[in-house]
């Protein structure tokens, strides 16, 4: 057992006792430059409870820092608030040391649990707004169903005013602080945004009904603890209104130029577009994919209203790194957005009436059928993706002022 993990204490009655990933920077496809951590918490309770575990490397940090507090055997209760392999990794070893008497998930959770782990224990379903006494104190539970996956719930200790609340409201950060207020603001805002668009993005429209709802339950929240990143002690409020305008997705002045460039003629397209775009008055943010990764397109793309796409053509496609966003961004589901697509060709340019077909495909609002050019572009050429450019603009600025 590594003794150099030590539990963290938040609240009266709860340790953390996560892991820190310091290391990680590919997160299922999300680049996680800063880490992130998974966290779990342990409930001293007269039945203690663990909520959540880790990812199945972390087993050896993530027990010690339980038998920190308690000998891992005396854990009678698990919460599973979601199933994903990042919180139910070390699930089977913590059943095998602690035998606890019962475990608790959605009845989601218990289904997506039981194809996990195929029948390794047994899982018993909560209701949604159902309560689990623990002897001293209480604990709530509230569905949270695709935010972001089917088996997802938050859980409260009305007792010290907790909520868990698994993957909502975190972030990719691995950091020694275990609180919000121990972080630049700045970063918290940026990975929080980030996380919000790589991960929750697609249920934005559930994001403003559980907020409604959280408003009208009407609990009070001295800390809410995510699954990953800082537990929100002194800035829940910030983020719960990020989070109702991130749902939201109004368009801003903000047009994101996603490109790459095989001999430098797409690229420059892509800087003259951006000149027309400021000119017009939006806010170009230029994103060459020599470099970038498609969650940093996701994260642009939150607080954005216009998605711009050049694409160079070989082998009779569009280039296979814009490929690669498209599938990611597709599935991320943005909405109220104006776009178009562009590039350079040599014989055939079918790159970019691929980039059409799917930015239409992405009921993207397409300001122009697609604009090419064949191999170098001309001063004429660039002259015309400059008033692309400015097109875009005008009609972002009559967007935003309606
Ligand atoms: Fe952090 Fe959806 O798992």
């Amino acid at each position: 057992m590594l003794t150099s993990f030590g539990a963290v204490k938040i609240s009266e009655h709860v340790h953390w006792v996560g892991a820190v990933d310091w290391e990680i920077r590919d997160f299922h496809g999300y680049a996680t430059d800063r880490g992130t951590t998974y966290n779990a918490y342990l409930v001293l309770a007269d039945k203690i409870t663990l909520i959540d575990t880790v990812k199945a490397p972390f087993r050896d940090e993530f027990l010690a820092r339980i038998a920190s507090v308690v000998d891992p055997s005396d854990i009678s209760i698990i919460v599973s608030n979601h199933a994903e392999m990042d919180h139910s990794g070390c699930l089977p070893d913590v059943v095998d040391l602690s035998k606890p008497d019962q475990i608790f998930a959605s009845k989601m959770g218990a289904k997506a649990l039981q194809s996990h782990f195929h029948g390794r224990f047994d899982v018993t379903p909560v209701e949604d707004g159902g309560t689990l006494s623990l002897g001293n104190v209480d604990l709530q539970f509230l569905e949270t169903r695709m935010l972001h996956w089917p088996d997802s719930m938050f859980t409260y200790l009305a007792a010290d005013e907790v909520l868990f609340s698994q993957d909502a409201f975190g972030m990719h950060l691995a950091s020694t602080e275990r609180f919000d207020d121990g972080i630049d603001e700045s970063v918290l805002y940026e990975e929080a945004a980030k996380y919000y668009a790589n991960i929750l993005m697609p249920y934005s429209p559930m994001v403003t009904k559980l907020l409604a709802r959280v408003k009208e339950l009407d609990l009070p929240f001295a800390l809410v603890a995510p699954d990953h990143g800082p537990i929100w002690r002194s800035r829940f409020g910030m983020v719960a209104e990020d989070y109702a305008k991130w749902a939201e997705q109004k368009p801003t002045l903000k047009a994101v130029v996603v490109y790459d460039t095989m001999w430098g003629s797409t690229g420059r397209m892509a800087r003259a577009i951006a000149d027309g775009l400021a000119v017009g008055g939006a806010r170009p943010s230029l994103i060459p994919l020599q470099g970038s990764n498609r969650s940093d397109v996701a994260a642009e793309l939150l607080e954005a209203g216009a998605l711009l796409v050049g694409t160079p053509t070989i082998n009779n496609n569009m280039f296979p790194s814009l490929g690669d966003v498209f599938l990611y961004l597709r599935g991320l589901r943005p909405r109220n957005l104006i776009g178009a697509a562009f590039g350079s060709y040599g014989w055939s340019g079918e790159g970019v009436s691929q980039a059409n077909a799917i930015l239409k495909e992405m009921k993207v609002e397409l300001v122009s059928d697609g604009f090419s050019v064949q191999f170098v572009p001309d001063e004429k050429d660039l002259a015309e993706c400059r008033t692309l450019g400015q097109r875009v603009a005008e009609r972002l600025v009559e967007m935003v002022d309606d």
